[in-house]
């Protein structure tokens, strides 16, 4: 249809409001003719567009008695809306049409491959780190135990003979829940507490898992994780936390010239207490703490500290994946991205 065909129909139309209902019910009319979204927007442009009829009509508004001028205002103003609802609505009814004459008109072939790739995807690189490390442990003679990430104050820190004034306890470092008697745990030490309360020694376990702090930038996640380590014994020494230390550090990275450093520390839970600094292509790197378990800690759980020792370690898992796949930014192991842990698969 030619423009100059239906403009024609709409004859030139003068200021009054019957004709604008004439406007209105002949873009209805051709709205509803248009059977697809491109003559759709055709027939639009006649009505609502730079030249268009509604258009027309608000030019021609200057010329009218300033008396008729807010009511035909008005009355073109509400014209106009009514059009663009009428067009919204025709619109939304070609777009359903379409969809559903493409439903009926296409079949699927449930029998044919899928497109995409077949992958079937693999575990995170973290997770594979932890299974790992675990194994390895596990292999040494050390039981693999779980234990819950929303944690009391007791076993997180009282138990742990951190005292109520310990910086760690700070609402700084720590996310607490809604009633302060619980908190989203800060390390995996309280699985030692866990353990030895429901076990009688010797022990000798691995505690993995998921750790908080409220800590964010390249090297810190407010959610890492951490191994912990547990051997309780009546002769179990600091000498062979340090040779377990250096044999499992060893076997994970596959080399024999690791170096490793036991550098003087403090933890209120561990008595002496040393950080474990491993030496990587020229630099130092701390991996974890450790020290031999304090006699109020045991005492805490019921241990006889004249018949057992123990020694306990927590390591840092996000920060030996980060070293064993040359990883710089910690954030790449938690922001999904699929061309990242592609290259673990
Ligand atoms: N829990 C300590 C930390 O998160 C690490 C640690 C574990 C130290 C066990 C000593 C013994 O920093």
């Amino acid at each position: 249809m030619s423009s100059g065909g239906f403009k024609g129909l709409l004859f030139d139309f003068g200021v009054s409001s019957l004709k604008l209902e004439n406007i209105v019910t002949r873009a209805e009319e051709l709205f509803s003719n248009a059977e697809n979204n491109h003559t759709l927007e055709q027939v639009k442009s006649k009505f609502l567009g730079k030249t268009g009829l509604i258009t027309d009509q608000l030019k021609k508004l200057k010329a009218v008695p300033v008396k008729e001028k807010a009511k035909l205002g008005k009355d073109i103003n509400e014209a106009k809306k009514r059009i663009e609802e009428l067009l919204h609505a025709r619109r939304e009814e070609i777009t359903d049409a379409e969809l559903n004459e493409k439903i009926l008109n296409s079949s699927i072939d449930v029998t044919l491959p899928g497109k995409g790739n077949n992958s079937i995807g693999s575990c995170h690189p973290i997770t594979q780190t932890l299974d790992r490390i675990s194994t390895l442990f596990n292999s040494m003679g050390f039981s693999i135990i779980d234990g819950p990430e929303i944690e009391s104050d007791y076993y997180n820190f009282t138990a742990l003979n951190q005292p109520e004034n310990h910086p760690a306890r700070s609402m700084h470092d720590t996310f607490y829940l809604l009633n302060h008697d619980f908190l989203l745990r800060t390390h995996t030490s309280p699985m030692q507490i866990r353990h030895m309360e429901e076990f009688k020694p010797p022990l000798r376990i691995v505690s993995p898992g998921r750790v908080y702090r409220v800590d964010s930038d390249a090297t810190h996640s407010p959610m890492f994780h951490q191994l912990e380590g547990l051997w309780v014994d009546p002769s179990v020494s600091f000498a062979n936390l340090k040779g377990l230390m250096r044999e499992f550090l060893r076997v994970f990275f596959e080399r024999d010239d690791i170096e490793v450093r036991f550098r003087p520390s403090y933890f209120p839970f561990t008595e002496p207490s040393a950080e474990i600094d491993m030496l990587f292509d020229n630099n130092w790197l701390e991996i974890g703490g450790c020290g031999m378990v304090h006699p109020k800690v045991l005492d805490n759980v019921g241990i006889n500290t004249e018949s057992y020792q123990a020694f306990a370690f927590g390591m840092g898992l996000d920060r030996l994946a980060m070293i064993r796949y040359k990883v710089e930014d910690l954030r790449l192991f938690f922001e999904s991205d699929i061309r990242f842990l592609k290259q673990f698969t």
